[in-house]
């Protein structure tokens, strides 16, 4: 069973991930490609062989494509990849899965009742070093986590962005909705739900514009950094840093704090993950780096989306996963908006 998909979108993330792998997926043929900007879809068809489509509507409306990868802009999730589903497509969703709560479950809705596969690009859970961290809790290496430290940063949009420059539509609030914490922050909110397989209950942030300027040299308008203040429904506590001002390096680490040691991941250059115990007994792993900006290694996201189309089953995060995360981002900023802590407990149905 060969699968026909499209990319809606062909920026940096098409380009650098969806594409790519894809390409190397042997169950997979890429039939057409769509983005506004003509040139932008016509060197990715180039670069990959597939065909441009002369709007996202043609590819969603195919008879001949099974599932769409929707890499266009965060405002537009909604919209695209609720009406592939209602068209019968499998969706591979960026993230975030949409700007608002109620855009977010249009989507899940159209999934449950298409019943073709929603999976969202939260690929940090597929990261093996995550993966393994995973196991490595549910096996009480550190003992029950009481708190956590996680951080997720680099040097900004502005480098990453096809269209790199301070115009961006990362910079954008009508487009990007929910700016560093959307982008970066959703990543490490899902991962906490992953790592510690616990909901988190209660976020209290601070936020700002602190860094970067737009094309007319003004602060943009949504944040570029953001710091919070976790709490879980089981009662761990910790925090959560999101930046696009980390210059110099990237950092996307996090440190589980049990009661029987602590776990380091992607915090100690010589492992990947790195457990102390209480004892002083120290255990290195190494499972490999996770991606960069400057360097994107295979993420698995391609490869699991496909598999869970042939093989009909649960994908690794869940268009109610993607809704989650989503909820929580949205509570931090209110939580920055308003000086308030803010529950972060499922609000839909
Ligand atoms: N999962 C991850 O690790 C990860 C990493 C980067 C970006 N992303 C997400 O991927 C999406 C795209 O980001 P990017 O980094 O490729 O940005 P980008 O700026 O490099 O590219 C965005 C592309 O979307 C196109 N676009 C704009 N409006 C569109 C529309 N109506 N229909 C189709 N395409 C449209 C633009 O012309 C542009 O080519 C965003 O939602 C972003 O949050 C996810």
């Amino acid at each position: 069973m060969t699968i026909r998909v499209g990319i809606i979108g062909c920026g940096s993330i098409a380009n650098q991930r969806h594409a790519p792998e894809y390409t190397n997926n042997p169950h997979v043929e890429l039939s057409f490609v769509y983005d506004p900007n003509p040139d932008r879809a016509a060197r990715l068809a180039e670069r990959f062989s597939a065909k441009v489509a002369d709007s996202w509507e043609y590819i969603v409306d195919h008879p001949d494509v099974d599932a769409i990868s929707d890499c266009s802009t965060n405002e537009m999730h909604h919209v695209i990849t609720t009406r592939a589903l209602r068209a019968g497509k499998h969706v591979l969703c960026e993230k975030p899965i949409a700007t608002t709560l109620e855009g977010a479950q249009s989507i899940v809705l159209a999934a449950a009742e298409s019943g073709t596969v929603l999976m969202i690009d939260h690929n940090q859970r597929l990261v093996a070093a995550h993966e393994m961290a995973r196991v490595l809790l549910q096996s009480g290496e550190v003992g029950k986590v009481l708190s956590f430290k996680t951080n997720f940063g680099h040097k900004g949009p502005e480098y990453w962005s096809i269209n790199a420059s301070n115009s961006t539509w990362f910079f954008k609030k009508d487009r990007s909705a929910l700016g560093v914490a959307g982008d970066l922050g959703i990543h490490k909110v899902d991962l906490l739900r992953f790592l510690l397989d616990d909901e988190i209950s209660e976020v209290s942030a601070y936020a700002g514009a602190l860094d970067k300027k737009d094309e007319q040299g003004k602060p943009i308008e949504v944040y570029d950094n953001m710091v919070c203040i976790l709490r879980t429904a089981s009662g761990a506590i910790g925090t959560a840093s999101f930046s696009w001002s980390y210059y110099g390096d990237e950092d996307n680490s996090t440190i589980l704090y049990g009661e029987k040691g602590m776990m380091k991941i992607f915090a100690n250059p010589d492992a990947d993950i790195e457990i102390i115990k209480s004892s002083g007994e120290r255990k290195h792993y190494k499972v490999g780096a996770i991606q960069t900006n400057e360097h994107q290694t295979n993420s698995g996201v391609i490869d699991a989306f496909v598999e869970t189309i042939r093989f009909q089953g649960k994908p690794v995060v869940t268009g109610e996963d993607g809704v989650r995360a989503l909820e929580i981002i949205q509570a931090a900023v209110e939580s920055a908006e308003n000086g308030k802590s803010v529950s972060t407990l499922p609000k839909h149905g």
